[in-house]
């Protein structure tokens, strides 16, 4: 079954084919940063009208690099929520149109469903049930997969998504935006000892997290280095923080997992390239004996094969759209 899967939910528009959930014919992506770096962050209403321009090209290249015909496309999967609303509703409503024209079924696919599935085209062998950590620029979450398209949020950012968090910091230290992995680069040198920053906890939720604290004391702890005229020691810095973050996801990973009685662990998302975090989980999961899938950092980040590889075990779920979907900013897995 040949899927062109869509995404635009946030600053990237994408488009893919892919077959039966596992492989990959093609994927395109085109990024907007260079476009919301100017702003320090993505501005929704450019966001919007850059998916427009792109998203028609981006789809005919896909077709074009997988060797299709249109004829050839079985249906037709897009990213519906969550994520920026005015974004989303271009690459729903191209969906549409495409499903229409092509006389095939519009499967709606969640972002993180995407994020989780980029772990199956990685790993051919990877099958639910698994706990996932999805580590985003807009969410961070602990999610129990007890089956392809069954699953329930165990933890939860009640405030800031990891990436936000590295992304602000990052443009506080003048690293430009998207920050994080600017950060990790410049992590690597530093004694991540040498600033004391905050983890957080929530109180009678253990799995649960909070970045918003982490990234006021680090931004504060920016300024007033300045306003003193010291010097940071800008490394150290990156490297000390990141270790925050990793010190509030890994653990509770770990705790997830032992609660939930799951052996296999599976991050996903931009904020799982991070290379501090990635070594955190590698050592916590030979510790803890549960089996860890790591996709490569291309597939951690924003892209459509991964909508296209959800998209195929939703369509054999019954999961169908018609000409209404609508898209939204904030939708629960
Ligand atoms: O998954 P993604 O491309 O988009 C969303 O679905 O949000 O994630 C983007 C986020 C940004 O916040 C970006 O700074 C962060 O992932 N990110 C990283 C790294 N690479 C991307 N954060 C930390 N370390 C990295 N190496």
């Amino acid at each position: 079954m040949n899927i062109l899967a869509i995404e635009s939910s946030c600053d990237e528009t994408a488009a893919a084919i892919c077959r039966n959930g596992r492989e990959v014919l093609s994927d395109v992506v085109l990024s907007q940063a260079d476009m919301h770096a100017v702003y320090g962050g993505v501005v929704p209403e450019i966001a919007s009208r850059r998916h427009v321009e792109a998203v028609g090209g981006l789809a005919e290249q896909a077709l074009a690099e997988a060797g299709l015909r249109r004829e050839e496309i079985d249906a037709v999967a897009v990213t519906y929520a969550p994520g920026l609303i005015g974004a989303l509703l271009v690459g729903v409503n191209f969906a549409k149109a495409a499903s229409y024209g092509l006389g095939v079924p519009l499967i709606p696919v969640h972002h993180v469903r995407g994020h989780i599935a980029a772990g199956y085209i990685a790993f051919p062998e990877l099958e639910p049930p698994f706990l996932s950590l999805a580590i985003s620029g807009g969410n961070t979450l602990l999610v129990d997969v007890r089956d392809y398209t069954d699953m329930h949020i165990v933890g939860a950012s009640r405030d800031d998504a990891a990436g936000e968090c590295f992304d602000k910091v990052a443009r506080v230290l003048g690293l430009g935006y998207p920050g994080g992995a600017a950060m990790d680069r410049l992590a690597r040198g530093g004694d991540d000892s040498r600033y004391a920053l905050p983890r957080a906890k929530v109180e009678d939720a253990e799995l649960d997290m909070s970045f918003s604290g982490l990234k006021t004391a680090a931004i504060n702890l920016i300024h007033n280095a300045r306003q003193k005229g010291e010097t940071l020691d800008e490394a150290s810095f990156a490297a000390s923080f990141t270790k925050a973050v990793s010190e509030v996801l890994v653990p509770r990973a770990v705790e997830a997992a032992r609660m939930l009685g799951r052996r296999t662990v599976v991050a996903g998302g931009g904020v799982a390239a991070n290379s501090r975090i990635r070594e955190d989980l590698t050592r916590a999961a030979a510790e803890n004996g549960f089996q860890l899938f790591l996709p490569p950092t291309a597939l951690c980040g924003d892209n459509a094969a991964m909508i296209g590889c959800q998209g195929y075990y939703e369509y054999i779920a019954g999961k169908r759209a018609g000409m209404d979907l609508n898209a939204y900013a904030t939708l629960d897995i």
